[in-house]
């Protein structure tokens, strides 16, 4: 008769079982299966990802290059998308310039004009993903198109509140602050990217000009939340304090104090970011946005833009705290958020029913967040 004990039996089974769990389920293997998801999604003849927006397939494409910078097995899914969207994404920018009707990419160089759609955080967002893309590139041409959305941002550059900043679109003159925060994060970028000391200089006196416009303005709250923006009264308008508006300012902070090194840049992004989880964490740890679960079409992508950036901040200014609330948003995406086709929702705490490539996209962040954690 054999006679086996429990614990001889689990060290069989512990043998047998966990290396393969292992394998199966890491925080990369997570974040490659979410990939392949992703992709599902991705319209070759459009460059963009069918059932989200404009926008927001900037954003598909900065997590996917985030992805390939720590995880080169993925880089061949990420060159293939960077191409084939620099050729096809512009005949389907929904506002593009008067100049600018005619689309046809094949064998034209690429021209950054193309990316503008006259709202300014539209832009922006592309000229991040632009700088994404050559970070895992090193594609000049990917940096020009960042360099070039930008240049025409700082044409917007206005004179209303405190003499500065820039309005939402060309036509809307709401001054709300991601759309500053992403001027402040697009030029500390670029300056960290610069060929000389010059333009290293010029994109730091942007980056300069924008933050200490922003925080002379009323956005940041009295407890260290960010509302959405500003009354025409130059005050502050009191709307929601939506995760990426969190976010943003925390990789635009980091990328400045790497470029311009001052130890108010990150003590100030520790204070926003600590007042975001405060507010915006559940007894989990777990963000959430305050329109969940009907966030379509815009808010569904912001919770990944704020762990995207919180994961910025740690790497420059670790906190534990900071690490709890990007493993406790990855690992309860992953339990609870998930559907059989391993689509994510917009509910980091439980699966619910509307899901797209926005909903998926932003989860997707939180999971390469923490690959490298
Ligand atoms: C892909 O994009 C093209 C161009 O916008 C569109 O005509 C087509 O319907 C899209 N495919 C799907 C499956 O949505
Ligand atoms: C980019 O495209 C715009 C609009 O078509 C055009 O006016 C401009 O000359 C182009 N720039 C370059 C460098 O080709
Ligand atoms: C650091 O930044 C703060 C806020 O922008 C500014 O007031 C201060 O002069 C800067 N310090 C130095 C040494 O540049
Ligand atoms: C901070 O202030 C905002 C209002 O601007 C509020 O929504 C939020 O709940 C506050 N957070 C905390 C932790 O009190």
């Amino acid at each position: 008769m054999l006679l086996l004990t429990w614990s001889a039996l689990s060290t069989v089974l512990v043998g047998l079982i966990i290396p393969r769990l292992t394998a199966a389920d890491t925080a990369t293997s997570r974040a490659q299966v979410a990939l392949d998801t992703l992709q599902t999604w991705y319209n070759a003849t459009s460059g963009l990802w069918d059932t989200c927006g404009w926008w927001n397939g900037a954003n598909c494409m900065t997590v996917i290059a985030d992805l390939a910078a720590i995880d080169p097995s993925v880089s061949d899914t990420a060159n293939y998308v960077f191409d084939n969207t620099l050729r096809m994404a512009p005949a389907h920018n929904p506002n593009p310039g008067p100049e600018n009707q005619v689309h046809s990419r094949d064998g034209v160089a690429a021209n950054s004009s193309e990316w503008l759609d006259s709202a300014y955080d539209d832009d922006a967002w592309w000229a991040l993903a632009w700088i994404a893309a050559y970070d895992v590139t090193n594609d000049d041409t990917y940096l020009g198109l960042a360099q070039g959305i930008f240049s025409s941002l700082t044409k917007a550059w206005g004179t209303r509140c405190g003499g500065g900043g820039l309005q939402w679109s060309s036509t809307s003159s709401y001054i709300n602050a991601i759309t500053n925060e992403l001027f402040l994060t697009v030029a500390a970028h670029l300056a960290n990217r610069a060929s000389s000391d010059s333009e290293r200089d010029t994109y730091i006196g942007w980056a300069q000009k924008e933050w200490d416009w922003f925080a002379a303005q009323g956005f940041i709250g009295s407890n260290y939340t960010i509302n959405d923006g500003l009354l025409d009264n130059c005050q502050n308008n009191g709307q929601t304090v939506w995760s990426y508006n969190q976010g943003v300012i925390l990789g635009g902070l980091v990328e400045l104090n790497r470029a311009a090194p001052n130890d108010t840049y990150l003590e100030s992004a520790n204070k926003i970011a600590q007042a975001a989880i405060m507010t915006l964490s559940d007894a989990n740890l777990v963000i959430h946005d305050v329109c969940e679960p009907n966030c379509a079409p815009d808010a569904t992508q912001f919770k990944g833009i704020f762990i995207r950036n919180l994961h910025m901040l740690h790497q420059d200014s670790p906190n534990d705290l900071y690490k709890k609330v990007i493993e406790a948003c990855a690992n309860s995406i992953w339990e609870y958020d998930r559907n059989y086709l391993n689509q994510l929702g917009v509910n980091w705490a439980g699966l619910v029913a509307s899901i797209d490539a926005s909903t998926h996209s932003s989860a997707l962040d939180a999971l390469v967040a923490a690959v490298t954690i």
